[in-house]
């Protein structure tokens, strides 16, 4: 038994921040941003604007790229950083919202490497006949925790959802998943304040991402390269086997090594961190949507996705699109 990816769906807020809004706002420059990250611009979440809401759109699309009927449904895992509350999980939120009632559903927090690590889990869940249609959904509003003041970290990211539903099949499928995570170097990459911690900064609005970008910057691309190896090899793999690299949008610098250890041309990258930003759970799933949707990536085409995130946690699944 394998488990499929049979629909994607994205979404992106309405509301765009370009580099040149960004140079009204701190210190910066579009040349900056862009030769340092590649990114452009990216979409915030309007005021009263939801990660559930963004995760819902995201799953109606994929949905309907599946056509499968949301009642079909048995388990929904929500992969975010950003939840609507402290509880119930965004999972729940959305589950509501589509109106399914009984499966599991639950949220999973492994930042920027989460959408990784819900497919995983979701993955097994179908492996051992415990679901066998699932939504697994990367969604984020990561604008509500960034310090619109400080350079080093607000051009970096940006808000949206990506979806995907996953049955069971009897052909591949995804073919294997890694993950891991090191959770010494949980300073170099957070919010240091939570409920059981710092509480009273969020309650004044002061729960910001904090990051030592040059280090994250170091280890994602030593990770990313170890990854890849170790996917490749627990697949007997080339390099050369690969069709596409989804990877995490957060540099496109970092994406260049990874394509670079993979020795793959940029034209087999999906890259959208011009245009989204680090959407941190949602961007693999975003990106898979575009490339899915606009026709490149095709049904057989063995896909690489890859991630890395605060924790620090990261991962990768192999599959056949
Ligand atoms: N605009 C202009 N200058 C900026 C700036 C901005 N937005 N942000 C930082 N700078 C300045 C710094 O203050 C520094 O100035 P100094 O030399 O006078 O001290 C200079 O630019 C270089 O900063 P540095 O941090 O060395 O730049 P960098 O090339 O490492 O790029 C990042 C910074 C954040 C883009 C890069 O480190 C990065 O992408 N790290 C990984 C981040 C990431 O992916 N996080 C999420 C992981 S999931």
């Amino acid at each position: 038994m394998y488990s499929r990816i049979t629909g994607t769906g994205g979404f992106l807020p309405e509301k765009v921040l370009t580099n040149h809004d960004l140079e009204q706002m701190v210190e910066t420059s579009d040349a900056w941003i862009r030769e340092r990250t590649g990114i452009e611009k990216r979409h915030v979440a309007g005021e009263g604007e939801t990660t559930c809401d963004l995760a819902e759109a995201a799953s109606r699309r994929a949905l309907a790229a599946a056509g499968v009927d949301v009642a079909e449904i048995d388990l929904i895992i929500v992969a975010t950083t950003t939840a609507d509350k402290i509880f119930p999980s965004t999972a729940c939120l959305l589950q509501k919202r589509l109106g399914i009632h009984g499966p599991a559903a639950f949220d999973v927090q492994a930042v920027c490497s989460g959408f990784v690590y819900a497919l995983t889990v979701a993955d097994k869940f179908i492996r051992t006949g415990s679901a066998k249609k699932a939504l697994v959904v990367g969604a984020e509003t990561l604008s509500r925790i960034t310090d619109w003041s400080d350079r080093s970290t607000c051009v970096l990211f940006g808000d949206g959802a990506g979806a995907v539903v996953l049955e069971a099949s009897d052909e591949p499928g995804i073919l294997s998943t890694h993950l891991h995570a090191d959770g010494k170097y949980d300073e170099l990459l957070h919010v240091p304040t939570g409920v059981s911690q710092n509480y009273d900064a969020v309650r004044q609005g002061r729960a910001f991402m904090e990051m030592q970008g040059n280090d994250v910057f170091r280890f994602a691309v030593r990770t990313l390269g170890k990854i890849v190896d170790e996917t490749l090899a627990a697949n007997d793999m080339k390099k050369g086997d690969i069709d596409w690299l989804v990877p995490h949008q957060a540099n496109i610098r970092i994406i260049a090594a990874t394509a670079k250890k993979l020795n793959m041309p940029m034209e087999r990258v999906v890259v959208t961190v011009n245009e989204h930003g680090n959407t941190s759970a949602a961007s693999v799933p975003l990106a898979l949507d575009v490339a899915v949707r606009d026709g490149r990536i095709q049904r057989g085409d063995t896909l690489l996705l890859e991630a890395f995130g605060g924790g620090f946690t990261w991962g990768s699944v192999l599959l056949k699109y």
